[in-house]
């Protein structure tokens, strides 16, 4: 068995140079393989005299042995390499802060939400909430719709699914914010003065409609509420919102179950050069459905109407959005179009306020 220190070394050094597994592979097989250096030698102690074989059994053991530990070190040395230089590449350090360029941005209809909010508590409303899964009650035989009433089929209803047998009516998509007004004067009783953003519900499609959209309404209850008050709160809110200095609105005689006597209200505006500019001009742009809180809702609502008297309001927050930002298609609202997003979108950082500025 000469040679052997010169084969050892040899394999030894191959390990050492070794890149990769499959180079390691490589010299595993041509040492340790069926038909490997080591192997045919291990297989030549069959010819020998039982003195020689154990002498030589031993020493290619050791060898075999030997090899087979450098192979496996190289081995892991190779795979621990691998990972380092993985977590090298792979580093991420969480602590830093966002990247401006990636940064999300608020949706122009929670902006107007909130530039909303801000205008109302402004006068001293409060936010009042209520489910999007609505009762029928609630959402019509409250508010003075009664069963057969035809305004059901104006508003165009989801309806929820019953379990079968069940013969109550169903819970409905709510198919705008009116129910709050119920909702909030049984929690709250009178006096009450609340809105109540959100999202409504009417199977509708178009440029300016959407299945799913917003609503904000309100209320106001108290002793001595007239049409006056209203026009007041709804001039106010509109200067505050366009941010104008002037406003001019147009009340027409309207009609609302719930309401009575009812008005929509308009804007006026200009369409001049394709620029819309609030508060001059002939044109006259329809912005919400308003009037005398119906003393039936008023009871409904556990208060009672020979004492107290309210307005209620409720305007389209979509719309508005379109109107104050230019933006053409309500569609566009829901279609979480990233570049949409990022050209109609608000800074998280600016909240608006009354004091600070709404949309700057
Ligand atoms: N609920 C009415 C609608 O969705 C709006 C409205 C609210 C009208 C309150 C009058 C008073 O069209």
């Amino acid at each position: 068995m000469d040679g052997l220190d010169a084969l050892k070394q040899g394999y030894l050094n191959r390990i050492a140079e070794a890149g990769d597994e499959a180079a390691l592979e490589e010299i595993r097989l041509a040492a340790l393989g069926k038909k490997g250096e080591i192997s045919l030698k291990m297989r030549e102690l069959g010819r020998m005299s039982p003195e020689e074989r154990t002498a030589a059994g031993k020493v290619l053991n050791a060898l075999k042995d030997e090899i087979d530990a450098a192979l496996r070190a190289k081995k892991s040395a190779l795979a621990d390499a691998a990972l380092d230089a993985r977590l090298a590449t792979e580093w991420l350090d969480v602590t830093l802060p966002g990247r401006p360029r990636r940064q999300g941005t608020i949706h122009p209809v929670s902006q107007v939400t909130e530039e909303v909010t801000a205008i109302f508590a402004d006068m001293g409303f409060a936010v009042a909430e209520g489910p999007q899964i609505e009762s029928d009650w609630m959402n019509f035989d409250a508010l003075n719709i009664p069963p057969e009433h035809p305004a059901r089929q104006e508003h165009d209803t989801f309806f929820m699914a019953r379990a079968e047998g069940d013969n109550r009516p169903p819970h409905v998509l709510r198919t705008h914010t009116s129910p709050v007004q119920i909702r909030a004067m049984m929690a709250a009783g009178a006096p009450i003065r609340v809105i109540a953003p959100g999202r409504v519900y009417r199977m509708d499609m178009d440029q300016t409609h959407a299945p799913m959209f917003h609503q904000v309404e309100g209320l106001a209850i108290d002793r001595d509420i007239s049409m006056a008050q209203l026009k007041w709160v709804l001039e106010e809110f509109c200067r505050a919102f366009f941010e104008v200095d002037e406003v001019e609105l147009r009340f027409r005689a309207s009609h609302f179950p719930f309401t009575d006597p009812s008005a929509e209200v308009a804007l006026r505006c200009s369409w001049e050069g394709g620029q819309l500019k609030i508060g001059e001009g002939n044109s006259w742009m329809e912005i919400l459905g308003s009037g005398m809180v119906h003393p039936k809702v008023l009871a409904a609502g556990g208060i009672d109407p020979a004492e107290w008297q309210g307005f209620a309001f409720g305007m389209g927050i979509d719309r508005l959005a379109m109107l104050k930002y230019g933006i053409p298609d309500l569609r566009a609202f829901f279609d979480s179009d990233l570049r949409w997003l990022r050209h109609y979108g608000f800074s998280a950082l600016d909240v608006p306020s009354v004091a600070g500025g709404l949309s700057k």
